[in-house]
């Protein structure tokens, strides 16, 4: 797991213009980043199976996930500049820079990874089952209660038609959102704030142990999702 520090360091050997150029390297605050290498699961693919099966796991990760970043890695293959200047995230947040003929490809794919790898991550087999201190005060407040959150999150994914993911983001005007993202986009892709938490629900997600019963998959995957994850991107981007 790794975080993209906003904390600037200057020294005193750096130019007013080289401070300037570091602090906008380092000052956007995008949360958690995910890097252009293909990972291994953060536990063992049985140890969430009391949500998540461990065919599904396998699968999922193995083989969905790693079609999408097989298809990014080609992309950037082709283009080696864009990996050279930006990480995931700026390229997520700067489509315009893919060349226009794989632009559309390069989003689905590169989002893909993006948000699988978070969705690892944002999963524990021992996880903080709810939030606490900032998250919970936003939570309770905009949302009445986390139990209230997790209704609406669950009506969320049952309303969203298709393939796609429900995203809890931190949004531009500092209050929590929480919407329906179609495919593999994702809150980078359409800039409207920092990923907290993800759900994936496209049906290789959840289909071999629910079935088409997306409703039980998200209320059981709940019971992995670890709230200290967001709780550190919040702390990191606030
Ligand atoms: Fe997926």
């Amino acid at each position: 797991m790794k975080f993209i520090s906003h904390q600037v360091i200057y020294t005193s050997k750096l130019s007013s213009e080289q401070k300037a150029l570091l602090d906008n390297a380092l000052s956007p605050k995008y949360g958690y980043e995910v890097g252009l290498e293909f990972e291994s699961l953060p536990y063992g693919e049985g140890s969430l199976s009391k949500s998540i099966d461990e065919e599904t796991m396998i699968l999922h990760h193995d083989k969905h996930h790693k079609k999408y970043f097989d298809n990014m890695t080609a992309i950037l293959d082709e283009n080696p500049e864009l990996k050279k200047k930006y990480s995931l995230i700026e390229l997520l947040r700067n489509l315009d820079e893919i060349p226009k003929n794989s632009r559309e490809k390069f989003k689905n794919n590169a989002g893909g990874h993006f948000n699988h790898e978070f969705y690892w991550n944002l999963m524990s087999p021992k996880p903080q089952v709810e939030p606490k201190g900032d998250l919970k005060e936003m939570i309770d407040k905009q949302f009445g209660s986390f139990s209230k959150f997790k209704e609406e999150f669950v009506q969320t994914a049952l309303d969203l038609f298709g393939s796609g993911w429900v995203w809890l983001c931190f949004d531009n005007s500092g209050k929590l959102r929480l919407g329906p993202f179609a495919n593999q986009n994702n809150p980078h892709i359409e800039k409207c704030g920092i990923p907290l938490v993800g759900c994936d629900v496209w049906e290789h997600a959840y289909y071999l142990k629910y079935k088409n019963d997306r409703e039980a998959y998200v209320n059981a995957w709940f019971d992995v999702v670890d709230w200290a994850f967001p709780e550190k991107i919040l702390g990191e981007i606030k």
